[in-house]
């Protein structure tokens, strides 16, 4: 494993395997009469968060908390950053408390890449969303959740069909799951109006396509995009009903997709936009259970970076097993 994460970019098929089998081995370590587990006592985590979050910011605290890590949450609004203090004074300031391992959500692409290059700080840094470059635990939670339905839970993704679908331009996460995935041997279909596709999608190894009907009776996953209002300057698409009718994933469509396909979203949902209320609440999408996968997946991201191996927990069940 590398000392950072920053993109999935960084990850070969057997780190990405790495980290989707501990975080199995994690999860059943932490429902077992072990909850929390003793991996990372006397390290600290801080949680560097200059853009809002929900999901990342608790499941990474929870995670790091889970590994029995000192956790410190810094969030941008109501700091020193609102009077102006840099991205290195911050990071300065934050080296300075110990952190072993710095989480970063940032507005600007690059910013985690700064953070570990400055020289800032000694220890690993995890890009936990960078503007709308990547989401590499995003992309790592979702593969899990993927591998667990339709792989019965180990291995790689080879041959399965993923269509990523809606605001691919703004999407970090959709970035992110096009690299991991095809290097897990997915085939990865992306389905947008041509307004929301960015320049030069042409060259990344998936399928461009501006139907989702055309794509429904042969996707073994689909994952259903937020459109990203905020980061839109300018009218994408004529209406939120129109963007609606051509690319909401609705109960009708879905009843097109075959049994076994499962509805993923990475949260937050614009229900009734992108994705029917009645669908987002079925059985069929995991939308919560992605969530769920999260803790577990940014344990093992965390518990490997921060030096643990897989044979590792051996010891720990060793000590379950003596407590
Ligand atoms: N999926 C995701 O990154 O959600 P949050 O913005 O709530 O962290």
């Amino acid at each position: 494993m590398t000392r950072h994460l920053l993109s999935c970019e960084d990850l070969t098929a057997e780190d990405a395997i790495l980290i989707l089998d501990t975080a199995k081995r994690l999860g059943e370590l932490s429902t077992g009469p072990m909850r929390k587990l003793p991996t990372l006592r006397g390290r600290t985590v801080v949680n560097l968060f200059f853009e809002d979050s929900t999901r990342t910011r608790i499941s990474f605290e929870a995670a790091a908390k889970r590994l029995s890590a000192d956790v410190i949450n810094f969030a941008a609004k109501g700091s020193s950053v609102e009077k102006g203090e840099s991205l290195k004074d911050t990071a300065m300031t934050l080296e300075a408390m110990g952190a072993d391992a710095v989480v970063i959500r940032h507005p600007a692409s690059g910013a985690p890449y700064r953070l570990a290059n400055a020289g800032w700080i000694g220890g690993s840094v995890i890009n936990a969303g960078d503007g709308t470059h990547a989401h590499p635990t995003q992309a790592l939670l979702d593969a899990y959740t993927m591998r667990e339905h339709l792989r019965s839970g180990t291995g790689d993704l080879q041959g399965l069909r993923v269509c990523i679908v809606g605001d691919i331009l703004h999407s970090r996460v959709a970035r992110s799951n096009v690299t991991l995935l095809t290097t897990l041997g997915a085939d990865v279909t992306l389905v947008a109006p041509p307004t929301l596709l960015p320049i030069g999608v042409e060259e990344w190894p998936a399928t461009i396509s501006y139907s989702l009907d055309d794509h429904l009776p042969e996707t073994d996953a689909l994952m259903m995009l937020r459109v990203q209002n905020e980061r839109m300057n300018s009218a994408y698409f004529p209406s939120a009903r129109e963007y609606s009718r051509r690319y909401g994933l609705t109960s009708s469509r879905m009843s097109r997709m075959p049994e076994h396909a499962i509805v993923l979203h990475p949260g937050p949902i614009n229900r009734g936009m992108e994705i029917a209320s009645e669908v987002a609440d079925s059985p069929r999408a995991v939308i919560i259970e992605q969530v769920r996968n999260g803790v577990i997946t940014r344990m093992a991201v965390l518990y490997l970076l921060l030096g643990g191996s897989e044979s590792g927990l051996g010891d720990l069940v060793d000590e379950e097993a003596t407590a």
